[in-house]
C-alpha cells in the first residue's frame, strides 16, 4: 500500500467515526426514551431531547447536575445504592423502577436500564442511562388496582346478599310449613271443638237439672259437689275458647286497660301452687291493648313458669314505660332454656313437655307481633320479655 493509498484510508475511517458519531447522536436525540449520559461520579454529562423535554431542565442546566438531583425522594436510597453497586462490579442494570424529580418539583416512575461507556483502552468511563417514562402504564395499573379493590367490594357485598336471600327464603320456607300445620291443627281443633263442647253443654244442662232439684231438697252436700263440677266443666269451656281463639283470625279489641289487672286476672286462672310465689309490679301502668288476648298470653308465660319451677320458685312479673314502649317481663326462677332450643322454643309444636302442645309461645308471639310488639327470650335467668308499642 502506497503513502497515497494510507492516507486515503485514514480519510476514509475519519470519516467513518464520524459518521457514525452521527448515528449514534440521531438515535440517542430521537430515543422516545429519555435518555442521559452519567460520569464516574453520578454527574450528568449529557441527555436528549426527550429527557430535557420531561424533566423540565435544558440539556445545558442538566449537565453538571448530580443525578440524585433528578431524582424523587422516595428513590433516593435505591438509587444511591445501585450507583454504588454499579461503580464496584460494573454491572449494567435493567428495568430498575426509579422515580424522578422535575424542575417544578412534580415525580414520575420511570423503568431504569443503564448501560456502560468505555474508552479505546476498554475502562468504564460513565454509562448511558436509559429512563422509560411509566406515568401512563402506572396510571392505568393504580386503576386496575382500585377497580379491583371495588370488584372485592361488590364480590362481597353480593354474598352477603346471596346470604340474606337464603336466609330469608329459608325463613318463607318455614313460614309456609307454619302455615301448613297451623291449617291443620285448626281443621282438627274445629273438629274437637264441637266433639267437646256439645258433651259438655249435656253434662251442664243435666247438673243445671239436679243443682234444681238438691236446692229444692236442701241437700247441701250435693249443692257444694254441683258447684265443683260447673266450675270445671266452666274452666273446659273457657280453654276450648282460648284454643279456638288461636285458630280464629279474630281481630283485636283494643282498648285502654291497667296492666296490673290483667296480671292479676292471669295468676289467678293459672292457679299457682304454694311453693311458688309470684310477685306483680308495684306501680300500675295502662296501656293500649286487647285485654283478653294480652291476659292469655301472661296465662300461657306464667304456666309455661310454674311448669318449669320443680320445688319452690319465684315468678316475678315486672313493667316499665320506656320512652314510646312498654315493656313487660316475665322471670321464673326455674332451670331455664337450652341454648339449642333457645332458637325453636317460638316454633309452631315445639315443645320439651312430656304433655305439651307446643302453641303457647307461638300464640303468644302471633298475639304480640298483632299489637305491633315483639317478644323475646333469654335465659340464665328464663325473662320472657314483651315490647309493646305505646
Ligand atoms: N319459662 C320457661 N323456662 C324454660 N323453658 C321454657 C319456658 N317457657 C317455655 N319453655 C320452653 O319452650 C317450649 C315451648 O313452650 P310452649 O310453646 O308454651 O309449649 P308447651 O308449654 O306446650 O311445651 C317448652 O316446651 C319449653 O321447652
Ligand atoms: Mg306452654
Amino acid at each position: 500500500m502506497d503513502e497515497k493509498e494510507k492516507s486515503g484510508d485514514a480519510v476514509r475511517s475519519v470519516k467513518e467515526v464520524a459518521e457514525s458519531e452521527q448515528k449514534y447522536r440521531n438515535l440517542y436525540e430521537q430515543s422516545p426514551d429519555l435518555l442521559r449520559s452519567v460520569d464516574l461520579d453520578g454527574v450528568i454529562t449529557d441527555c436528549n431531547d426527550a429527557y430535557a423535554k420531561n424533566m423540565g431542565y435544558s440539556r445545558e442546566e442538566s449537565i453538571g447536575m448530580s443525578i440524585l438531583d433528578h431524582t424523587a425522594e422516595r428513590s433516593i436510597t435505591e438509587m444511591s445504592i445501585r450507583f454504588k453497586e454499579w461503580k464496584t462490579s460494573g454491572n449494567i442494570i435493567i428495568n430498575k423502577e426509579i422515580w424522578l424529580k422535575r424542575k417544578d418539583g412534580t415525580i414520575f416512575p420511570t423503568l431504569l436500564s443503564g448501560a456502560n461507556i468505555k474508552d479505546s483502552a476498554g475502562n468504564v468511563t460513565g454509562r448511558i442511562v436509559s429512563l422509560r417514562d411509566m406515568t401512563e402504564v402506572y396510571n392505568i395499573r393504580k386503576t386496575l388496582e382500585a377497580n379491583n379493590e371495588k370488584l372485592q367490594e361488590q364480590h362481597y357485598q353480593m354474598i352477603e346478599l346471596v346470604k340474606k336471600l337464603e336466609d330469608t327464603n329459608e325463613r318463607l320456607k318455614k313460614e309456609k310449613e307454619q302455615t301448613a300445620k297451623l291449617a291443620i291443627i285448626g281443621e282438627k281443633m274445629s273438629q274437637m271443638n264441637h266433639n267437646l263442647r256439645n258433651p259438655l253443654h249435656v253434662i251442664m244442662m243435666n247438673v243445671e237439672i239436679m243443682n234444681i232439684q238438691a236446692k229444692k231438697a236442701g241437700d247441701n252436700a250435693t249443692i257444694s259437689k254441683i258447684e265443683h263440677i260447673t266450675n270445671a266443666a266452666d274452666s273446659m269451656l273457657v280453654q276450648i275458647d282460648e284454643l279456638m281463639s288461636f285458630i280464629r283470625d279474630d281481630t283485636l279489641e283494643l282498648d285502654n286497660q291497667s296492666l296490673n289487672q290483667i296480671f292479676e286476672k292471669a295468676v289467678n286462672l293459672v292457679k299457682i301452687p304454694q311453693n311458688i310465689s309470684v310477685q306483680l309490679p308495684m306501680q300500675d301502668i295502662v296501656c293500649k291493648c286487647d285485654p283478653n288476648k294480652l291476659q292469655i298470653v301472661l296465662m300461657n308465660l306464667i304456666a309455661n313458669a310454674k311448669e318449669m319451677i320443680q320445688d319452690n320458685g319465684k315468678i316475678t312479673i315486672r313493667s316499665k314505660e320506656i320512652k314510646n314502649e312498654i315493656v313487660i317481663e316475665v322471670e321464673d326462677s326455674g332451670p331455664g332454656i337450652e341454648d339449642d332450643n333457645m332458637p325453636k322454643i317460638f316454633e309452631l309444636l315445639f315443645t320439651t313437655k312430656k304433655r305439651g302442645t307446643g302453641l303457647g309461645l307461638p300464640y303468644c308471639k302471633n298475639i304480640i307481633e298483632r299489637h305491633g310488639g315483639t317478644i323475646s327470650a333469654s335465659t340464665n335467668p328464663t325473662v320472657f320479655t314483651i315490647v309493646l308499642p305505646k
